[in-house]
């Protein structure tokens, strides 16, 4: 019975044909009815305060239904509850709309226009005008790296005697720097926000977790959460930026609110540059010591990364070097710099992406001054327990993936000696980077249900933000019914569903596959049960046999008790190759090898799609990708595709996607460890170390451009 297709190349995207076709529908693609439309009115102005608004031509404007701003908002009960603490400053959060006159960031939505149509609302929204009062506001963290501030509880860290890089034969000291970068995935973010009843709201909204959405709506606006019905059936891409209740998304619901119909509000593709977060410019330093035969002796590593005035946000940039290389003495600093930008927010590997750029780089910059090969180098260092926590590894197969992969991209091609090398007029270059991320299982439930006609029903409130989560669901299902995939039915994105977690952490496939392998392994032992025998059941003859339409189990998968005992890392490796035009400073490149240490594969097919994002995601990062602030007037100016680079189809060269796949024996029942993150952390400083072997250029500011390369 057992479908072969899964069991060699993998499932095949159960939900492909739906997208492809245009037939799956994402959030903006409901038309409760009734709906109308909101768009809303960005500040113009940096930083200072509103005196008035004029609403008056956008009130009068064809098909306006309302126009609202903090001078006309409903109270947000969520919002005042936080700030009725007397005497005391306002508390740090997310960005509150409509709450007050003071303008924080350029951009910031400072009224909501509804109108019947979208390009009524569209055109009404230019007829409001605001007067301002500006204030001189900071966008540069460059210019005010002096009043950083410890960021929380990632702010220090030391590990033996700090600075002892400093007394190693071979050292270096150098700076690194990341610009921040917009997630921008296709699909816009959008909500439709209809209120059946006085606190009764439903909502089809981009989201990363309805669960969660579910919970944040329910705090902003103090309605009971059991009465607010998230659908987030759909996604069409996010990566840290679907986690949270947008401003965008309380202006739809206080919309819908206002004028009594279901709103729907989509931004705008300029906007999804400022008003959905993005990854923090981060200044990096790192010291780094080793003896002549390569030993690391010390690692210092300092960040300081850009948060708002408004809320401190917080990553991991410099955890990289506490865990990933077994050196006795790792001192590490974290801070922030608070600018008049809207926040950021955790965007593909956040903080290991901007650290292991980093630390990979400075490794790199550390083999050339001790001559010896980068691999060896990491050899030399390689850490058989998490030298953080002193815990054993949940599994850890890094020097295998190390191995594969050079085998794979050719790394005795490689020349030591770095603009050494030409191909056609080009210079060749091969560099490495690897990547971790905390491999992490959390609690998820699931109901099964298996219906008299055979079909394998699964429920379970988690979104897929593109992996392929369902794929992957229905793969671990199949193997354990012993069914065709084809007659298992996956269904998720809606709040009313079991329980799970927002998609994020790379932790889904470890957290509600578990939820999946029990709910099955829970049902089908029920057959087993009922036919009176253990073998593999014929489940449409049992229900058959007793006379029901359905037999179902609802289980619930505690989060991983394991996570104490054992130190749990995805590991990654990424080999680079690259052709640099010395003339022209354009890098191609040429070939990539990703090898990836994320336990056992559940489903092939959707992995190696996830490596080759994060891959192309990495070179985005290490080439192309800088939001670019004009600080005359704290205002960002590549807000499009045109002047905002990605890698297209024509940057991407064959990139190979091979993985481990030795299943993990402690995180969860199928060995998986996540590898959403670690596709893309350490692929940046793999391009960035490739280009200097081509070069002999060590450019330590992302992105690197042509101009840095002539
Ligand atoms: Mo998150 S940055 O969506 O794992």
């Amino acid at each position: 019975m057992k479908d072969s297709a899964i069991n060699k190349e993998g499932l095949s995207r159960i939900d492909g044909r739906l997208k492809v076709t245009g037939a799956a529908r994402y959030s903006a693609e409901y038309t409760p009815a009734g709906m109308v439309y909101g768009v809303l009115v960005g500040s113009t102005i940096t930083k200072g305060s509103i005196r008035s608004i004029d609403t008056k031509a956008a009130e009068k404007a064809p098909g306006v239904l309302a126009v609202i701003s903090h001078f006309n908002c409903p109270k947000i009960p969520g919002y005042q509850i936080a700030s009725t603490e007397a005497g005391k400053p306002e508390p740090k959060g997310t960005y509150k709309l409509f709450y007050n006159n003071k303008i924080l960031f350029n951009g910031q939505p400072i009224a909501v226009v509804v109108a019947d149509t979208f390009e009524r609302a569209l055109f009404a929204a230019t007829l409001v005008k605001a007067q301002y009062t500006s204030q001189a506001y900071q966008t540069s963290l460059k210019n005010n790296t002096a009043s950083a501030f410890a960021a929380g509880e990632n702010g220090e860290s030391k590990r033996g005697t700090v600075a002892a890089w400093k007394t190693a034969p071979v050292k270096l000291e150098q700076e690194y720097v990341i610009p921040s970068e917009v997630h921008n995935p296709m699909e816009l973010h959008s909500i439709i926000a209809h209120w059946d009843a006085e606190d009764k709201l439903t909502v089809w909204d981009k989201t990363q977790g309805v669960k969660d959405t579910q919970d944040g709506i329910a705090n902003i606006f103090k309605i009971p959460k059991e009465n607010i019905q998230v659908n987030s059936k759909f996604v069409g891409g996010a990566f840290g930026s679907a986690l949270q209740v947008w401003p965008h998304e309380v202006a739809a619901i206080i919309a819908a609110r206002v004028v009594k119909r279901p709103v729907k509000l989509m931004l705008g593709r300029a906007d999804m540059f400022t008003s959905v977060g993005y990854r923090p410019h981060t200044w990096q330093k790192i010291g780094i010591g080793a003896t002549e035969d390569g030993k690391l002796v010390g690692i210092s590593h300092e960040a300081i990364g850009q948060t708002s005035t408004y809320e401190d946000f917080n990553e991991e940039p410099v955890s990289v070097s506490r865990s990933t290389y077994a050196c006795p003495n790792v001192n590490t600093n974290y801070k922030l710099t608070a600018l008049d930008i809207g926040s950021p927010t955790w965007m593909r590997g956040p903080g290991e992406a901007t650290g292991a750029f980093a630390l990979e780089s400075a490794l790199d910059e550390l083999s050339y001054a001790l001559n010896i090969d980068p691999i060896e180098l990491r050899l030399k260092n390689y850490a058989e327990t998490d030298p953080e926590s002193g815990k054993p590894f949940s599994s850890k197969y890094l020097n295998e993936a190390y191995k594969m992969g050079a085998d794979h991209i050719g790394w005795t091609d490689r020349s030591p000696k770095p603009a050494s090398v030409t191909k056609d007029g080009w210079l060749i270059g091969y560099g490495m980077g690897g990547g971790m991320f905390g491999a992490y299982r959390d609690q998820a439930t699931c109901r099964a249900v298996m219906i008299a006609d055979g079909t394998l029903l699964l429920q379970t409130a988690v979104s897929d933000i593109g992996p392929g989560t369902g794929t992957a669901m229905v793969s671990i299902a199949a193997e354990i019914m012993d069914i065709p995939a084809g007659k298992i039915r996956f269904e998720m994105g809606d709040s009313s569903l079991p329980y799970a977690p927002s998609q994020g952490g790379s932790s889904i496939t470890a957290t509600v596959g578990s939820a999946v392998n029990d709910a099955c392994k829970e049902l089908k032992e029920k057959f087993s049960q009922l036919a009176g025998n253990t073998e593999t059941p014929d489940y449409t003859k049992i229900l058959k046999d007793h006379n029901l339409s359905k037999l179902e189990v609802t289980t619930a998968s505690k989060g991983g008790d394991n996570m104490n005992k054992y130190a749990m890392y995805s590991w990654s490796v990424h080999f680079v190759k690259v052709c640099v035009h010395p003339t022209t400073g354009v890098v191609k490149v040429d070939k990539v090898v990703c090898v990836a240490d994320s336990g056992h594969i559940v489903s092939p097919k959707t992995a190696r799609s996830q490596i080759v994002g994060g891959a192309i995601g990495g070179i985005g990062m290490a080439l192309m990708e800088e939001v670019i602030i004009d600080h005359r007037y704290g205002k960002l100016v590549n807000n499009n595709f045109a002047d905002y680079h990605i890698p297209v189809n024509a940057d991407i060269p064959q990139i190979e996607a091979l993985f481990i796949n030795k299943p993990d024996p402690y995180i969860n029942p199928m060995g998986a460890k996540g590898m959403g993150e670690i596709a893309l952390i350490g692929m940046a400083g793999a391009v960035a170390n490739a280009v200097y072997n081509a070069t002999g250029k060590r450019i330590r500011q992302l992105p690197i451009t042509p101009d840095k390369l002539i």
